[in-house]
């Protein structure tokens, strides 16, 4: 595997793959990979014939200067777990490479970025939105891998590279999980031990959210969105009370508009603040044939 930290180095090494034909699959990523990341890779190396892997910590996506701090960092680690998953070319810049002096554009995308993260994250998806284009740009590959993980995230991604024609297909890829069920991130290397525990309660929250919706009083009502997210709620609170809640909700997995009468399909989104460590997690819940 190939290191290179400039854009036109990377831009010079593709246009081999190019001439050859070679199907070109991009994983953009903030590093710290996990099992998640390595399975975006290995898709991207089992459909592509050359795979480009990014790791740049994108500092123009964090509302938080903490957070942005406290973002776990280990090149050599993740271009070893990069190499073995499949990745054929790394690309680490430097901030000044991506950000130089002067720098003034940013792609502000639309209502889709509004709610959920949008909300609580101000600015986070004008951040993203700028970098992956750049990154895009500078990559140019056919195919690009998202983690289902950051839903709105993905929606946000695939509007904005319809918007702006670029041409490259964005391949959504399901959520890698731990054995209980806790999404695989970054951030949960944060939790300690007690709250590892707590965060259970989040692969709960979605689990019950389909039973729920699959018994008979939920999936009759024109008003099942709301009831199924205040059931949530309530259930959260039983379980785990000192979770501070960012939100709850209930929503069109493709419009991010808060959804009634859930009729098939529905998206639960989870934001939670669990021992001081901030989660998100979805799950696409769906309604049974009436
Ligand atoms: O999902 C991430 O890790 C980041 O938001 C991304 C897509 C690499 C852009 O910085």
């Amino acid at each position: 595997m190939e290191r290179l930290t400039t854009a036109s180095s990377v831009r010079f090494r593709l246009r081999e793959a190019r001439k050859a034909e070679q199907v070109i699959g991009y994983v953009p990523t903030m590093g710290a990979l996990h099992e998640g990341h390595l399975s975006l890779i290995r898709q991207a190396g089992s459909e592509c014939g050359t795979v480009v892997v990014s790791v740049f910590v994108n500092p123009t996506q964090f509302n938080d200067a903490a957070d942005l701090e406290a973002y776990p960092r280990d090149l050599a680690r993740d271009a070893a777990l990069a190499e073995e998953a499949g990745a054929d070319l790394l690309f680490a810049p430097e901030a000044g490479e991506m950000y130089p002096e002067g720098f003034q554009t940013h792609i502000t995308p639309g209502a889709l970025a509004k709610p959920l993260e949008g909300h609580f994250r101000p600015g986070h998806f004008e951040g993203v939105c700028t970098v992956v284009a750049k990154l895009l740009n500078i990559v140019q590959p056919d195919r690009a891998y998202f983690g289902e993980k950051d839903w709105q995230q993905l929606k946000v991604v695939e509007r904005m590279v319809l918007d702006l024609n670029l041409p490259t297909a964005i391949v959504s890829v399901p959520t890698v999980r731990e054995p209980d069920g806790l999404a695989m991130s970054s951030r949960n290397a944060r939790l300690s031990p007690d709250a590892r525990e707590r965060a259970r309660v989040i692969p709960y929250l979605l689990d019950t959210a389909q039973e729920l919706l699959e018994s008979a009083t939920t999936e009759t009502r024109t008003d099942s969105g709301p009831v199924l997210r205040q059931w949530l709620v309530s259930l959260l609170e039983s379980h785990q009370p000192a979770a501070q809640v960012d939100y709850i909700a209930v929503m069109d997995p493709e419009t991010l508009h808060e959804i009634n009468e859930i009729r098939d399909r529905a998206l639960v989104a989870i934001a939670l603040h669990i021992g001081g460590v901030r989660l998100i997690d979805n799950r696409i819940i769906t309604a049974p044939p009436r």
